[in-house]
Order: structure tokens, then C-alpha cells, then sequence
């Protein structure tokens, strides 16, 4: 795992930014996350297109997860979320943005057809990552099998209690949702968490240095042949081998791409 320590929250977007776009101009399958922590890399990539015509004409791009029980049109479906934030300002396929379906009432059947369709695409080759304060990824709470696929989960409590902020009352924050499994998150090729603000440090923590467990979802990066995590000096102000992870990212080989 390679985990850049960045100054601020812009700097983290500038380097995750310089990562989608090599992926970007090859047309690649980009896996995408909501919440707070990406929209700033989403941004810099917006005029990225604006500005150099940096183009996703040839990727195609699927969601982490899915509220349950959300209409696709209300303004806190990932759905909408992630083409008010990125998709509708580039030049990428609307078609092709695809996100577990929270509406179909068979949700057995909507996370096997959406575990299928990634297959389908040829996989994902980079996804991004956020990390919850309790650990997570995607929605894959504590306790989370290791191994598990896209299914229907119900929220922490903690979870509940942080995406509040996104609706009128906690009261209004649905339970359950459709998420990619920590099996699934692994199939893809490079996996890029992000994360900023001291609020995350103790995740960062124990998702680099603490054991690989279950109980710290995000942990299962360690187990992954091309994981990169970006943090700011905020997020990274309870990691322990730092002295390390600058020197590497000092000392990168030449020629080695991400
Ligand atoms: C969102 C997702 C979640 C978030 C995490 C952090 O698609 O899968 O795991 O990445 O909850 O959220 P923020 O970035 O809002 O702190």
C-alpha cells in the first residue's frame, strides 16, 4: 500500500486528480464514490474537461453504492448525487454511469445484476474510495465479511448519525442500502482511498497500521496488489511510520506510472 501525505485538502485532489486522468485518456472503467471527501478530485477534474479537454468520452463508470428505497430523481440518491457533483459536467456517457438499482423491490436480484454488469464491463481499474469514521468502505459497516459481494445492508447507527447532514433529520436518513462488497471493491484493479480532516485520522490509523480485520472494513486494502491512499496531513496526523511513507513517495522509482 502506497499513501501519500499531502498538505491540504486541494493537494489531495490535485494528486488523486492526476491519477483518474491517467486513466481518464486511456478510456478506462472508473469506479466512483459519494459523500464529501472525493468532491474536490471531482471538481479539478471538471475543469480539467472545461479547461485542457481532458475527455471520458471512452470510460464508462459504476457507483459504489445505493441508498435503499430512494427514487433515482431525489436529490440524495447516488444517482443524482454523483451527476450533480461530477458526471452531467463531462463529456462521459450518461448511459454508461451506472449504480445499483435501490428501487427494484427484488434487491436480491439488483445486486446480482449489478455484480454481473461489472463483470460484464471487463471489471473496474480504478476505484475511488472514501473511508466512514468507523472504518467503513462503501457502505460495508464493522463486521463486514471480508469477501462479501454487492449486497443489501442495513447502516450503523454512526453512519446514520454522519449523513444526517445531507437530510432534513437523522429521522429521514434511510436504514438500508445496496452496496459493493469488500470482495467486489477488491476485483478492482487499483484501489485509491482518500481521505481529509482530522475526523478521519483514527480510520487512517488503523486502516494502514492496524490489523487486517473485519472490524476496520477499510483494512482489506492492505490485502490488495495496488492500493494508494491519499490523505492530508489532517487525516494522517495519527499515522505512526510516517517518516516512511514520506520518504517513499520522495523516492518513487522513475517511470513507475500510479
Ligand atoms: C460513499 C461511500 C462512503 C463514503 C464514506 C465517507 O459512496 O461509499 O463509504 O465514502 O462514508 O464519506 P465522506 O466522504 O462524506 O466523509
Amino acid at each position: 500500500m502506497e499513501i501519500l501525505i499531502r498538505p491540504d485538502v486541494n493537494a489531495v485532489a490535485q494528486k488523486a486528480a492526476d491519477i483518474l486522468e491517467y486513466y481518464a485518456r486511456r478510456g478506462k472503467t472508473l469506479g466512483l464514490a459519494t459523500g464529501s471527501t472525493p468532491n474536490p478530485t471531482y471538481q479539478e477534474l471538471i475543469r480539467r474537461h472545461k479547461d485542457e479537454g481532458l475527455s471520458f468520452a471512452d470510460c464508462r463508470a459504476f457507483l459504489l453504492d445505493e441508498y435503499y428505497g430512494l427514487p433515482r430523481d431525489h436529490e440524495q440518491s447516488y444517482y443524482s448525487t454523483i451527476r450533480r457533483e461530477f458526471t452531467s459536467h463531462i463529456d462521459i456517457d450518461d448511459a454508461l454511469v451506472k449504480s445499483p438499482d435501490g428501487t427494484n423491490p427484488d434487491y436480491q436480484a439488483a445486486v446480482e445484476q449489478y455484480d454481473q454488469a461489472i463483470i460484464d464491463a471487463g471489471g473496474v481499474d480504478i476505484q475511488i474510495l472514501g473511508v466512514g469514521t468507523n472504518g467503513h468502505i462503501g457502505f460495508n459497516e464493522p463486521s463486514s465479511s471480508l469477501n462479501s459481494l454487492t449486497r443489501i445492508k442495513t447502516l450503523h447507527p454512526q453512519t446514520v448519525a454522519d449523513n444526517a447532514r445531507f437530510f432534513d433529520s437523522e429521522a429521514d436518513v434511510p436504514r438500508h442500502v445496496l452496496t459493493q462488497g469488500l470482495g467486489t471493491i477488491q476485483r478492482a484493479r487499483h484501489l485509491m482511498l482518500l481521505a481529509t480532516g482530522e475526523g478521519k485520522a483514527d480510520a487512517v490509523q488503523a486502516l494502514a497500521e492496524g490489523p487486517l480485520s473485519a472490524m476496520c472494513p477499510a483494512s482489506i486494502l492492505q490485502w490488495h496488489r495496488h492500493a494508494t491512499v491519499i490523505v492530508d496531513e489532517a487525516a494522517a496526523s495519527k499515522l505512526v511510520n510516517t517518516e516512511y511513507y514520506r520518504y517513499t513517495d520522495a523516492n518513487k522509482p522513475e517511470g513507475q506510472p500510479h
